[in-house]
């Protein structure tokens, strides 16, 4: 869950390097440093906050150099302290940043003290330095290019690691190039015109390229200012495909927003058409949407199991509902960090669905591997970012379009999440003989209409502000819902807790009797998302029951939702109600909460305290 970026030039690659880790900040932002290298030798700076702070201390110390790596931390092993943040260097000579965690690293360290090597850390990265200067120093035979002794030295080093990792390193014996080595965690190498690049995700680097090779699991690369070379786990010299990012830099900047939650939130309308437009334009929902083999596999499937975490979690709940009543089809969901450690029962017939905004989330990616070892034979990855690890470890994809999300807390991912298990949800349908032509029609009439109503709910921005004032002051609040909107209770309880720090707990709505209700007077804030469905007459019951312990009132509903304002009921009205999609339009207005909440409480709304975008650590 840390970021590193490394870059090789003519020109001063600080500026590079800085803003490169400015872009990777989601992934982590207890502490930064770069380092830079060259005949000279290897100097780095390194600052605990945010990466403006190791900017000015570098700016102050006059850094320059054409030959840099970089990093931003998310701590795991070892607090955040200075001495903790990366670059690591070994003996004056070897720079390293590293993403990951080596599993392995009490056994070398031993073994490394016993060499005499010293250790200023208390991270596991500072054992790959100096295992990487280690085997550099033994392949020191008379004649043999430093170079090559460095890329020799990481590929013998990197055998030895058992874990994850991404890794730039650069020495000040070879400052005509950077090395670098994945395995479990994104990496790729960044392509320019007489200078490259190395990077954890191509945000990084978007400014200086778009031409990029993702490296693949126990990959290493030799990146000079004249050429790439990359090797495979056994390090053979190999071809990686070049790929073109369309990711714009226009997406990465927050332009008239505050925070780049808000410019998330108010993206919907846009990414929700995107991940649905190959439906639209083909005029119905076809499995090819999942890939080329999708209508084979899915035509077999007899249930559908999905894994996910948190907010991608929510959005498979949702999915259940849908599954279950429009395909007709068995369907589980479970936390994947619960699942991969249990005895599961698996059909091998089950369709395994991983939902993941990042792609990379570890919990999910060893729950699909467990998933597979018990035997699932189908694997369906909905995802946000192409080539992330996830998808590429499944069998069909389905790549949601809500571009690069750089708020922690997520918005847009989670809503073209739901747009994209619908539209899995008529396809099984269709393949089960349930959803007939003029049905599939009228489905895909609401998912025309549902870009627009989003933006009408967004609308509402100014009367959730004026709600959020109220909130501001409170410690604890409660969320409720029922049936397809029960995961929209939670996923806005877990927006406000995120962001806003306030304690927040989501119930279906009929299940406060059983205990919660004991929590409630007048200090407790309780929103309801109450759309007209069937189950309205059910929630108004249960705000009755609210109301008469003293508790106050927040109430989302439809326009046709049939509720009055009254001392303790406060009621916003989102457009008519949207059947089936109502879950997506029920997001925004406690998307909307939890942002002004936290703006209104002065929170780091975009950066949330203890928290990072990837979660690549158990
Ligand atoms: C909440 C949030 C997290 C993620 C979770 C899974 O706002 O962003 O709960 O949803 O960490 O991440 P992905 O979807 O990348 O697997």
């Amino acid at each position: 869950m840390c970021g590193i970026v490394g870059a090789i030039a003519d020109r001063d690659v600080v500026p590079v390097l800085v803003e490169g880790l400015k872009r990777l900040e989601y992934r982590g932002y207890d502490s930064s440093g770069i380092a830079i290298a060259d005949a000279a030798g290897v100097r780095r700076v390194r600052r605990t906050g945010r990466v403006a702070e190791m900017e000015q201390a570098a700016a102050a110390e006059g850094f320059r150099g054409t030959l840099g790596i970089g990093h931003t931390r998310w701590a795991t092993h070892g607090g955040v302290t200075e001495a903790n943040a990366h670059p690591h260097i070994s003996h004056g000579d070897l720079a390293l940043v590293h993403n990951g965690i080596i599993e392995n690293h009490e056994q070398q360290r031993e073994r490394l003290r016993a060499l005499g090597y010293a250790f200023e850390s208390q991270t596991d990265t500072e054992v790959i330095a100096h295992l990487i200067h280690h085997h550099m120093v033994q392949g020191q035979a008379p004649g043999t290019d430093p170079g090559r002794r460095l890329l020799a030295a990481l590929q013998a080093a990197v055998k030895e690691l058992t874990g994850a990792y991404a890794l730039a390193v650069l020495s000040r014996a070879a400052p005509d190039r950077l090395v670098c080595a994945r395995m479990g965690c994104p990496l790729l190498v960044g392509l320019g015109e007489g200078e490259n690049f190395v990077a954890s995700d191509v945000s990084a680097i978007v400014q200086a390229t778009r031409r990029v090779v993702f490296l693949e699991e126990g990959d290493t690369a030799e990146i000079r200012r004249e050429g790439v070379r990359v090797f495979d786990a056994g390090d053979r010299e190999v071809r990686r495909e070049v790929h073109v990012s369309d990711v714009s830099l226009a997406s990465l900047e927050l332009g008239p927003y505050r925070h780049f939650m808000q410019k998330e939130i108010h993206e919907q309308p846009r990414a929700i058409a995107d991940t649905l437009e190959a439906a639209i334009d083909v005029g119905g929902f076809e499995a090819e949407l999942f890939g080329a083999r999708a209508g084979e596999v899915l035509r077999g499937v007899t249930g559908v199991q999905i894994l996910a975490c948190g907010t991608s979690y929510y959005a498979g709940l949702t999915a259940r509902y849908w599954i279950e009543a429009i395909a007709g089809l068995p369907c589980s969901v479970e936390i994947a960090s619960e699942y991969r450690y249990r005895d599961a029962y698996a059909d091998p017939d089950h369709l395994i669905v991983t939902i993941s905004q990042s792609g990379e989330t570890l919990d999910t990616m060893e729950a699909l591997k467990y998933a597979k070892s018990l035997g699932h034979r189908h694997t369906l990855s909905i995802c946000n970012v192409p080539e992330s690890a996830i998808p590429r470890a499944s069998g069909l994809v389905c790549y949601t379009r809500a571009g690069a999300e750089i708020g922690v807390a997520s918005t847009k991912a989670f809503t073209t999440q739901l747009a994209a298990l619908f539209q899995l949800t008529v396809v099984l349908g269709k393949l089960q003989g349930r959803v007939a032509p003029e049905r599939e029609a009228g489905y895909l009439e609401q998912l025309r209409r549902l870009p627009g109503s989003v933006q009408h709910a967004l609308n509402l921005e100014p009367q959730i502000a004026a709600w959020a004032e109220r909130f501001a002051g409170k410690h604890n609040a409660l969320f409720l819902g029922r049936g397809l909107h029960y995961p929209i209770a939670l996923e806005g309880a877990l927006k406000l807790k995120e962001i806003s720090y306030i304690h927040a707990e989501a119930y279906p709505a009929g299940e406060l009797k059983h205990g919660p209700l004991a929590l409630v007077d007048a200090a407790m804030p309780v929103v309801v998302i109450a759309p007209n469905d069937r189950l309205l007459e059910k929630v108004k019951s249960n705000m009755q029951e609210v109301r008469a312990r003293g508790g106050e009132l927040f109430v989302f509903a439809d326009q046709d939702s049939n509720f009055t304002q009254s001392e303790g009921v406060h009621v916003i009205r989102t457009p008519r109600h949207a059947g089936v999609l109502s879950p997506v339009i029920h997001t925004i207005p406690v998307q909307l909460l939890a942002y002004h909440t936290a703006l209104a409480r002065g929170t780091d709304v975009d950066k949330p305290r203890n928290l990072a975008k990837s979660v690549t650590v158990e």
